[in-house]
């Protein structure tokens, strides 16, 4: 089996610089290498190219901070995602700031209208620029997978929604917006909160998980390294203690790989510049050899 690495050098989708990095930081910490020893074929296809705006030229509409260089970019990697499924290879992604997924399912999407996703976040990212706190897009990405939000980010690569609310699972949320509850509540999205985790335990969320995944054609994981505790993973722009551990993210990555139903995946918002020493990304190469299988060898 191929594998296809696509770096997302964005961090437009938000307002800390550095995120930008992130696809440098995680090959540095030698994910080819891995992988490969893994037993797959590795292809690295480099990086998307980002139209940079000069520092302070970015855009002025502050309820959707960047959209066109977002989408832009989105556009490229949807393309990119898209080419990579088509030649029958698992695309996997870094980031870059989570508004890329907007992209990568958008390029998913054209291959698989039944797709599975498995956010793995400390955040819902169910704003839309309505009840965004902040303007920024990576905070409204699964929303406008979902088919809500800027028509320039819902169409993108394709005028319907990419994703059905009852194929999404989101794991880790403990930052939740009050229009994110609202709409997690109005539309039944399945929510395994911190809560939850704490009470059942790792194990018994992921089997409820995966079993409710089941219908899914495929499942796409966008792991968010935020989605972790800032203490395994200090790395990222938008920090919330109370996280996951780095062991109840292995066993999640185990029993996806076990369950054989990824697809594709993404690890997003490595921000080396709030690292410290490579910290992050090297977790999140440790938690990609779990995902594709290194127990099972
Ligand atoms: N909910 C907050 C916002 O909309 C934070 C989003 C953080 N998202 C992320 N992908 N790290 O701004
Ligand atoms: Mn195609
Ligand atoms: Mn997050
Ligand atoms: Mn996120």
């Amino acid at each position: 089996k191929k594998i296809s690495i696509i770096g997302m050098p964005m961090d437009l989708g938000q307002t800390r610089r550095g995120v930008d990095m992130g696809p440098s930081a995680i090959r540095y910490a030698g994910v080819v290498e891995r992988i490969k020893r893994i037993g797959y074929e590795v292809e690295d296809l480099g990086d998307i190219a980002i139209n940079r705006p000069k520092q302070y030229e970015l855009d002025e509409n502050q309820k959707l901070k960047n959209l066109h260089q977002v989408v832009e970019a989105c556009q490229e990697l949807a393309e990119k995602v898209d080419d990579v499924i088509e030649r029958g290879s698992f695309p996997l992604i870094f980031g870059g700031d989570h508004s890329m997924a907007v992209g990568t399912l958008a390029g998913i999407a054209k291959h698989n209208k039944n797709i599975g996703v498995i956010w793995y976040d400390a955040h819902g990212d169910l704003n839309t620029e309505e009840t965004s706190p902040s303007g920024n897009i990576h905070g409204m990405s699964l929303a406008a997978s979902l088919g809500y939000g800027h028509p320039l980010l819902v169409n993108l690569y394709g005028a319907y929604p990419k994703v059905k609310k009852e194929n999404v699972v989101i794991i880790g949320a403990r930052a939740l917006d009050e229009g994110e509850k609202d709409f997690i509540r109005e539309e039944g999205i399945k929510v395994y909160s911190m809560h939850e985790i704490d009470r059942m335990g790792m194990a018994a969320v992921m089997e409820e998980a995966i079993a409710y995944l089941s219908h899914t054609d495929g499942v796409h994981l966008s792991l968010d390294l935020d989605g972790l505790d800032p203490h395994d993973a200090p790395g990222v722009g938008t920090p919330v203690i109370g996280g996951l551990s780095y062991r109840e993210s292995h066993l999640a990555m185990e029993m996806l790989a076990e369950a054989g139903i990824i697809t594709s995946a993404e690890f997003v918002e490595v921000n080396p510049i709030l690292d410290e020493k490579n910290k992050t990304a090297v977790t999140a190469v440790a938690l990609m050899g779990s995902l594709l299988g290194e127990k099972l060898k």
